[in-house]
């Protein structure tokens, strides 16, 4: 079996950062902040966050954050969404500057886009989707200030997109589907809530994602992706079903995907990498405890030791 290519993942992640004009970057240029969480958690993980000029990282962010609503946007002169929210909390969790912030009036963005069945929509134009319920409670769980929404409407909505099949969609009646579980069991677990779920039915969901190839797929009789090695195992990680996987042949599906040249990860053999799916890989293989990667942590998506500085200091 191959080996990981930090070094070349590291390089490749460095210099997606600095090609701020390529065709890439230009179609990616709206979610600007979820590729700055991705790059940096996968350089976290790899040890090697230390490579990229923080001070730079955090002038840009915060100037994408809208001091009107308190959310924040995409890239700059963009409009807020929970979804850039997250990733710019994330971020700054994973630098340990949340001091940066102005906490109270992001977490009343976030608590605001909550509607009175308990949903949240992700932003101001109103779409729901339980992305945006696992957005808003992790978001205000590292904030620290669940207290500002109904946690238990916010709970009973999510339980209202369960699946007869142990799985959740995006909104009730939704076919279930590997991204959304992991939002929804990762809402679930952070608020402490997963006695709810059916483990066994939902592990035995999960674990038939699992292809001939090794990799895993987010619904069925779809090809493996290597995102959904996150999706589909920090779900079986939370409910405590990841041994019903075979990880060594998901370990060399991943292995498989990287570019040995050049650095990066892709979706499935020989495709062109990208920063979404070398974070994942990575992230994947940190969850199977792959030598030499951080560990991270299911539920946040952030190296555990992060979470832990932030439940375990003062701020
Ligand atoms: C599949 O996407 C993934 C999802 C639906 C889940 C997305 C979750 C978030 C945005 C929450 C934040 C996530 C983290 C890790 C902090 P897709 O559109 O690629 O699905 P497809 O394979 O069906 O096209
Ligand atoms: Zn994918």
């Amino acid at each position: 079996m191959g080996e990981l290519k930090v070094d070349k993942h590291v390089q490749y992640i460095l210099s997606v950062e600095k090609k701020k004009d390529s065709f890439e970057a230009l179609v990616m240029e709206h979610l600007r902040m979820n590729g700055a969480y991705w790059g940096l958690t996968t350089l976290d993980l790899l040890q090697n966050v230390a490579s990229v000029d923080q001070e730079e990282v955090i002038s840009w962010l915060m100037s994408c954050w809208d001091r009107e609503s308190g959310g924040f946007a995409g890239a700059i002169g963009l409009d807020p969404h929970l979804l850039y929210t997250l990733s710019a909390v994330q971020i700054l969790a994973l630098l340990n500057r949340l001091d940066v912030l102005d906490i109270e009036m992001i977490s009343e963005y976030v608590a605001g886009l909550q509607n009175e069945d308990g949903s949240f929509s992700g932003d101001m134009w109103g779409e729901i989707d339980t992305r945006f319920s696992y957005c808003a409670i992790c978001c205000l769980s590292i904030l620290r200030r669940m207290d500002k929404i109904n946690l238990g409407k916010a709970v009973n909505y999510i339980l209202s997109c369960k699946n007869l099949d142990g799985g959740f969609g995006a909104t009730p009646g939704g076919e279930s589907h590997a991204g959304q579980i992991f939002c929804c069991v990762g809402a679930l677990s952070i608020t402490g809530s997963l006695h709810h779920v059916d483990r066994d039915l939902l592990g035995w969901w999960l674990c038939e994602r699992q292809c001939t190839d090794g990799g895993l797929n987010g619904r069925p009789e779809k090809l493996a992706d290597v995102c959904y090695s996150w999706w589909v195992l920090s779900s079986l990680i939370m409910i405590d079903r990841v041994h019903w996987i075979d990880k060594s042949k998901l370990t060399e599906y991943i292995l498989n995907c990287q570019d040995s040249e050049n650095g990066g990860i892709s979706d499935r053999p020989d495709n062109a990498v990208d920063v979404f799916h070398t974070y994942f890989g990575v992230a994947g293989l940190s969850l199977m405890e792959y030598p030499g990667l951080k560990p991270i942590d299911p539920a946040y998506a952030l190296p555990i030791d992060v979470v832990n500085r932030i439940f375990f200091s003062k701020f």
